[in-house]
């Protein structure tokens, strides 16, 4: 009811009175008014005059399915997303609702993250309403040697959605995005398969949007920051996570459409912090410097070792 009653007053510029929102909900005008009230205390600001009715004049800065659903264009992306105020991991409550038949295409947000996860089994600082912590449910018919790439789709979507408002994000491979070399987000790609059949795939997209600098502990400091913190203004966070969904099935939807997700691939090679730069590997616990050739079709970091050899990287972690 309260979503329905927002809806109306979210299309109407001008007051909505009392009476036209029961009559067109089928509730009393009692009704109406505890559900304002109780979008009041939420955040909401609604103005109210007598014999005029209701009048939204504010929404608070929360990424609900109403309010993100404002700025989203896709038909599947988002069609449903799924709010918490408060969340463990949106990772893992997007493969708890994907477990339960959750349908393709459905995003999940967190205002907050209590256990959120990075990579290499790191855990993820999420502070409430100050990020844009979200995952996605898909449900891809390929072969699961290829959902590296669905890393890269995302990244190239935030890359994008970035670029759209001002922001300029930087790639570093598989699935950093980079603000003047400090990190601002972070992709971690789960999925759950069988040999030759991918159940879903979670890709979760952590972006540290409004974060100020004591949200960063000592040592976090060095290497990561905030949009906020860089581009020295706050960031519409409804706005950025709507653009995400609408450039992510754009991608998304070219990747499913080529087998191989060029688009994506050629959007994180052009901002590829990594392409011509002395770099350290680290793999399997050891570490070895190497030069950055290029990221090829196949999103393969190619690598020169010292000494010369050529190899391709599919996977790992890199460091400037
Ligand atoms: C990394 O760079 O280590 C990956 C970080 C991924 C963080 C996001 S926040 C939303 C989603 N839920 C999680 O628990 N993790 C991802």
């Amino acid at each position: 009811m309260k979503e329905k009653i927002l809806h109306i007053l979210n299309s109407e510029k001008d007051f909505v009175s009392g009476e036209e929102i029961s009559r067109l909900l089928g509730v009393s005008r009692a009704a109406v008014w505890k559900h304002m009230k109780a979008l009041k205390e939420e955040g909401y600001e609604i103005e109210s005059v007598s014999r005029k009715g209701y009048r939204l004049v504010q929404s608070p800065d929360l990424l609900t399915e109403e309010e993100v659903k404002k700025h989203v264009t896709a038909d599947v992306m988002g069609r449903k997303i799924v709010h918490f105020d408060s969340v463990d991991s949106t990772n893992t409550a997007a493969k708890e609702l994907a477990d339960k038949g959750e349908e393709h295409g459905t995003v999940i947000i967190g205002e907050e993250q209590t256990a959120g996860k990075g990579r290499l089994g790191r855990s993820w600082v999420s502070p409430k309403y100050k990020g844009i912590w979200f995952s996605f449910i898909l449900r891809p018919e390929i072969n699961p040697m290829l959902i590296a790439k669905v890393t890269q789709v995302a990244a190239a979507a935030v890359v994008k959605a970035g670029d759209e408002m001002g922001f300029d994000f930087k790639v570093k491979w598989p699935n950093d995005i980079i603000m003047n070399d400090k990190k601002v987000c972070g992709i971690l790609t789960e999925m759950s398969a069988e040999l030759n059949q991918i159940n879903y795939v979670i890709p979760g997209i952590g972006i540290n949007a409004n974060l100020d600098i004591e949200d960063f502990d000592k040592e976090l400091k060095e290497k990561a920051s905030s949009i906020k913190i860089e581009s020295g203004k706050a960031v519409d966070r409804k706005e950025l996570v709507g653009r995400i969904i609408n450039n992510f099935e754009e991608l998304y939807d070219s990747f499913m459409a080529d087998g191989k997700g060029i688009d994506s691939i050629r959007i994180c090679r052009d901002k590829s912090i990594l392409i011509g730069r002395e770099v350290r590997v680290i793999r399997g616990g050891q570490t070895a410097e190497a030069r950055v050739l290029d990221l090829n079709d196949d999103g393969e970091l190619v690598v020169e070792w010292e000494g010369g050899r050529i190899e391709k990287l599919f996977s790992g972690e890199v460091s400037v």
